[in-house]
């Protein structure tokens, strides 16, 4: 592929392989086997417009592990605090000699211009309210690695689903690979779409999943923390019992922990959040190794 700027762009048999590879690619990390350099030679730059931890730290790592070189641009120390534009910034890391451009940015569709402005090979590392599609990778690496497969997994996504892109790219990586989907949010934060199950409370989705897929409030881009949300929507102790034994939580991080997942639940043996950023780095090495430089 030429760049990775929407999870549902690569249809089944894409996703498959960047989950097979990212599997792989985790087996021999974890046996400290991994020895190859497919980038040795190339660039790529991290462009972070929007905080960070997990995504930024993990296509750090995934970069080095696979050779590459890599460029970490902070834009409050950068010449964008200065008044450049994305477009002039972008321009200007590709002229130094970046291959690739990881970016994040608090504007729909940012890094596709990105990708159209410089004809460079363009990550989107998460844009405005839009797609997180390496997210994508990373639970269904996470998942298919818990139960063995994703086709017939009931998934249920839970809470401020409105302003997600992690929930977009993640509905849109699964359906073609045959997992059921059901959201359960409260009506103001559940998408218009006719295609797709959706309850009023997470207790309606308990005893059904697989996989509870917790969703930060998302605070700083408009969303609202209250009491009866926590009430309607908080995975807990108690709802934990309802569940199937086998059926998990997962959770994108960062959390508001005692808001969408008790801090008991958070840290249970239930939960793959631990599972899900270890799986960063081998989800981005697929994804880096598998665009077309
Ligand atoms: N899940 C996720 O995107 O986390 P960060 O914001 O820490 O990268």
């Amino acid at each position: 592929m030429k760049s990775f700027l929407e999870a549902g762009s690569l249809g089944r048999g894409g996703l498959e392989t960047l989950v097979d590879e990212g599997s792989r690619i985790r087996d021999r990390l974890d046996a400290f086997e991994w020895d190859g350099r497919p980038l040795a030679g190339r660039t790529v730059a991290n462009l972070f417009f929007e905080p960070s931890t997990r995504t930024r730290l993990s296509f750090d790592l995934a970069a080095q592990r696979l050779g590459a070189h890599v460029l970490t641009f902070n834009p409050a120390n950068s010449s964008v605090a200065k008044g450049e534009s994305l477009r002039d910034t972008a321009e200007t890391v590709s002229a130094i000699g970046a291959d690739v451009l990881v970016v994040r940015h608090s504007r729909d569709r940012a890094p596709a211009e990105v990708a159209e402005w410089t004809g460079n090979a363009v990550v989107n590392a998460g844009d405005g309210m839009n797609e997180h599609p390496t997210q994508a990778v990373v639970d269904l690496l996470t998942m298919r690695r818990r139960f063995g497969r994703l086709e017939d997994l009931n998934i249920a996504i839970v809470g401020d689903i409105a302003h997600s892109r992690v929930a977009n790219s993640l509905m849109a990586a699964l359906d073609p690979v045959g997992a059921n989907v059901t959201l359960a949010g409260p009506s103001h934060w559940l998408p218009d779409r006719d295609d797709l199950p959706m309850v009023p409370s997470i207790d309606g989705v308990l005893e059904s999943s697989d996989v509870v897929y917790l969703l930060r409030v998302q605070t700083e881009r408009g969303g609202h923390i209250d009491q009866p949300y926590i009430d309607r929507f908080q995975m807990n102790e108690d709802r934990l019992t309802k569940m199937k034994p086998a059926a998990v939580i997962m959770h994108p991080g960062p959390i508001n922990r005692n808001v969408e997942v008790s801090d008991t639940v958070a840290d249970s043996a239930r939960s793959l959040i631990g599972e899900q950023v270890r799986n960063g780095v081998p989800a981005r090495m697929a994804v880096l190794g598998a665009l077309e430089l």
